[in-house]
């Protein structure tokens, strides 16, 4: 019986570890990158940005979001990890009142999709 608790307990440890919230280098945990890639073009961010892997997402209203794993700064404002990516997706209005990004009720799933694609690009 003991054992079993502590086995649960060494899952449970790792389970925790592997949380990437808060870390580039680190993919959104349970993200599904094709359906972030989906989301990206029903959503429309092709119609402001370049982003690699979307042919319909080839506009330079706002940045190009390639190589958005190597960025230090989303929006030159927030430090660039993955909470604050699918933040900035949902509310960019909130980090930045006024920016040209709307927000585009974007959901929490299909935010973390969309932070998983852009960091895989
Ligand atoms: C109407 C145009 C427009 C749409 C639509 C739009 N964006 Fe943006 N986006 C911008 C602009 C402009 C900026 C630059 C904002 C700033 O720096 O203040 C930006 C910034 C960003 C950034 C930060 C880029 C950087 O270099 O730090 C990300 C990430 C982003 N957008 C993702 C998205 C995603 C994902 C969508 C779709 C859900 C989307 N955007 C839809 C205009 C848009």
């Amino acid at each position: 019986m003991l054992k079993v608790g502590a086995l649960a307990l060494i899952l449970l440890l790792a389970a925790g570890c592997q949380r990437p919230i808060g870390s580039v280098d680190k993919p959104v945990l349970g993200a599904d990158l094709e359906a972030g890639r989906e989301a990206i073009v029903t959503y429309g961010c092709g119609s402001c940005h370049v982003i690699p892997g979307v042919q319909e997402a080839n506009a330079y209203v706002g940045p190009p979001l390639n190589k958005f794993e190597q960025r230090h700064y989303i929006a030159g404002n927030l430090p660039n990890n993955a909470d604050n990516l699918v933040y900035w997706i949902q509310f960019p209005q909130s980090v930045e009142p006024g920016t040209a990004m709307p927000n585009l009720n974007v959901t929490e799933t299909d935010a973390r999709n969309i932070a998983a694609y852009l960091y895989s690009q």
